[in-house]
């Protein structure tokens, strides 16, 4: 098999409900690539076990989050869709680059730094060395390209860095990733605390919007956004709230912030707030439809997990042997 296209890679965690946030800012971007890419996409189960996790809970969301992924435009034919355990070599090659990743380094992740604040009873060996994994993940597959969200930025530097070690101490062996942050979307806010991160982690279930939330819940969530006290639909730092509104309007009708700036001057935030829950509900609409198709045929989803697992492995297998090779392990 001669592969002449470049590479895409990227991953998604089974755990939690996925929010408009991780759409936007990475998987809605993921089918862009599909025609001129050999593109992997993973469900990485084994990051999500980096914190606990409800056995029956993980199993299901792994079916979701593949099942999401395709509902979301990423056809099974044009993409190679896989669960990460299923492909043993990314544990195998996780291993290895943690024998080529520094303490320091992983110290400074402000993810690690983030996560180990919230789970302080669990601040396990795992949660630790969480990036270099996901460097495994990367550079199994030669990656060329990388999108992720923005909060994804210091670990794919971090991957680069660990690709440029290897090389240099063995010669090539990784292509160093670049990574592909979209910059129109790049980080939707909490509805209820503007000025933070959207997270599907949430307590207030009135912060975040999900994906997969009904039409009406939709609706009742943005209506109740924080804005602010003056009543200008304007994207400014000092408005947060409202900026916000407008980068997810934006987002869902393609419109620029000056275009939703004009179609709102002179209106009111409860007109605002109503229109951008009703082209965020209808944006989702055909992805939540087809998610519920296809969950209801769990083998179909095991059919292209298993055909997606079989064409990575064939793919990891490559990779894994030169790598092998060049440290000096027995063949
Ligand atoms: N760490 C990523 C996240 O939390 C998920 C992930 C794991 C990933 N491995 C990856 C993303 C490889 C891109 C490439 O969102």
């Amino acid at each position: 098999m001669i592969q002449d296209k470049k590479i895409v890679f990227s991953g998604v965690q089974p755990s939690g409900n996925l929010t408009i946030g991780n759409y936007l800012g990475a998987i809605k971007n993921f089918s862009r690539f599909s025609d001129d890419y050999k593109t992997f996409y993973c469900v990485v189960d084994l990051h999500a076990i980096t914190v606990r996790q409800v056995p029956a809970e993980l199993r299901r969301r792994t079916y979701e989050t593949l099942a999401l992924y395709m509902a979301c435009g990423l056809d099974e034919k044009k993409n190679t869709l896989f669960v990460q355990s299923h492909v043993p070599a990314h544990a195998e090659l996780g291993w290895i680059l943690d024998c080529y990743t520094m303490f320091g380094e992983l110290s400074r992740m402000t993810q690690f730094k983030d996560k180990s604040a919230k789970h302080s009873q669990n601040i396990n060996a795992g949660l630790f060395t969480y990036p270099s994994l996901m460097a495994a993940d990367i550079l199994l597959y030669q990656t060329d390209l990388v999108p992720v969200g923005i909060d994804q930025k210091q670990h794919l530097e971090l991957s680069r860095d660990i690709a440029m070690r290897f090389n240099q101490i063995y010669g090539d062996t990784f292509t160093v990733p670049e990574g592909y942050i979209s910059t129109d979307t790049m980080k939707i806010m909490s509805l209820a605390e503007p000025t933070s991160k959207m997270s599907k982690s949430d307590p207030n279930q009135n912060a975040v919007v999900y994906i997969l939330d009904s039409k009406d819940d939709i609706i009742r969530k943005f209506k109740k956004a924080v804005t602010d006290s003056d009543s200008e639909i304007r994207f400014s730092e000092d408005k947060p709230g409202v900026s916000n509104l407008i980068t997810i309007y934006g987002a869902f009708t393609g419109k620029s912030v000056e275009e939703v700036e004009r179609e709102f001057a002179g209106r009111g935030y409860g007109d605002f707030k109503l229109a951008v829950g009703e082209a965020c509900a209808d944006g989702l609409a055909p992805v939540r439809e087809e998610f519920a198709r296809l969950m209801a045929d769990k083998a179909h989803l095991e059919a292209v997990m298993k055909s997606g697992a079989d064409e990575a492995a064939y793919y990891a297998r490559k990779t894994m042997s030169k790598v092998r090779r060049k440290i000096g392990f027995v063949n």
